[in-house]
């Protein structure tokens, strides 16, 4: 297999420090790995595989002689960067919401719409971390019986909003252990106007909001979720959430089928035994899927699944997945695998 040689946009943060550990874990056909963020963490050392990285600042030089450059530095870093990559040979692998919607890029999930990855693409977008997980577990329902609806709540970790945001956690618990007063500045977003406390809480705000009353972050997951599908004409609706867990994002989801007079036994058995979901359904032993157990593992686990009293065609699940990993950094390299054995 050919080797390239890779770049690592962000790789001092919460998901670059993943893709790095699973471009190890994988054995990915690396002939080099440059890590790169921004100038406060020029020299800073990191470990993985048995080798020490020294962190570089981003600079497009940086990407001269670079085959794949993955991005997760925020989108304001990818719209900065990301066309000086792709100037210079590289393909991008785009972790942030810079370019998913742009028509002429490519919004990929492997197991679901891989097919349109080409050869030598400039940038490739990596979706939203709560769009995957959803799109990879309900691709199989959707080929078997079709799928015209979907109504989602999420229920969100910190991790997904940057390392700062588990240190907010962290800090806010403590501070509400020792009755200090509680200090919030990060969350719901770092650029709002109001901060409200995460630990204790459940926060209905994941980035900024939209003048129809919905968050971008809710948005993206609808938009998002029709390209990947390639169908404009499904019902996608989402109310996203942030909770107080710090990795693995985890999803009420509220279906409707084209099929009729499909079981639940169906619709779990079209998800058993697909590479990289894993359903654990079964409430007489309280099997169910949770983040705490979905933490460090590369799957999606679906549970919970029932009949809706009221539609015919309408099922519930429960959707949770490491949102560092399938969410982002396991994409991205599986991704960039795909790119490789083309
Ligand atoms: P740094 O650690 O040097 O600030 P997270 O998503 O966990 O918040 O991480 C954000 C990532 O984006 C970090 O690796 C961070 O590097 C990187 N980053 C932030 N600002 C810049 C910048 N101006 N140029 C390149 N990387 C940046």
């Amino acid at each position: 297999m050919k080797k390239v040689n890779v770049a690592i946009v962000g790789a001092t943060g919460a998901v670059g420090t993943k893709i790095l550990e699973k471009l190890v874990e994988r054995n990915f056909p690396a002939q080099s790995i440059k890590l790169l963020a921004s100038k406060r963490s020029a020299g800073v050392e990191i470990q993985a595989g048995g080798h020490t990285y020294t962190v570089e600042e981003t600079v497009p030089d940086a990407f001269d002689g670079i085959d794949i450059a993955f991005f997760s530095a925020g989108g304001s870093i990818s719209k900065m960067f990301a066309h000086e990559a792709v100037s210079r040979g590289a393909v991008v692998i785009d972790n942030t919401s810079a370019f998913r919607m742009d028509e002429n890029i490519p919004l990929i999930v492997p197991e679901v719409n891989g097919q349109l990855l080409k050869e030598k693409q400039g940038i490739i977008a990596n979706p939203n971390c709560s769009t995957i997980q959803m799109v990879a577990a309900l691709k199989p329902v959707k080929e078997q019986f079709g799928l015209n609806r979907i109504v989602v709540s999420t229920y969100q970790a910190v991790s997904g909003a940057g390392s700062e945001a588990i240190d907010e956690l962290s800090a806010q618990s403590m501070q509400f252990e020792n009755r200090d007063s509680i200090e919030a500045k990060v969350l719901p977003s770092a650029s709002a106007e109001r901060h409200y406390p995460i630990a204790f809480n459940a926060i209905p705000q994941i980035d900024a909001f939209d003048p129809s009353g919905y968050t971008l972050e809710e948005l993206k997951m609808m938009n998002e979720t029709k390209k990947i599908f390639g169908d404009n004409e499904m019902s996608v609706t989402a109310t996203c959430v942030r909770l107080p867990v710090v990795t693995g994002h985890s999803e009420s989801v509220y279906i409707e089928v084209d099929k009729e007079n499909v079981s639940v036994e169906e619709i779990r058995a079209s998800m058993e035994g697909i590479t990289g979901i894993v359903v654990q359904d079964d409430p007489a032993t309280q099997t169910y899927p949770m983040p705490l157990y979905a933490e460090g593992r590369d799957e999606v686990f679906v549970g919970r699944i029932r009949k809706d009293p009221h539609s015919p065609t309408g099922f519930h699940m429960w959707i949770v997945s490491d949102n560092l990993l399938k969410g982002a950094a396991l994409n991205s390299v599986q991704i960039a695998e795909m790119l490789i054995e083309q």
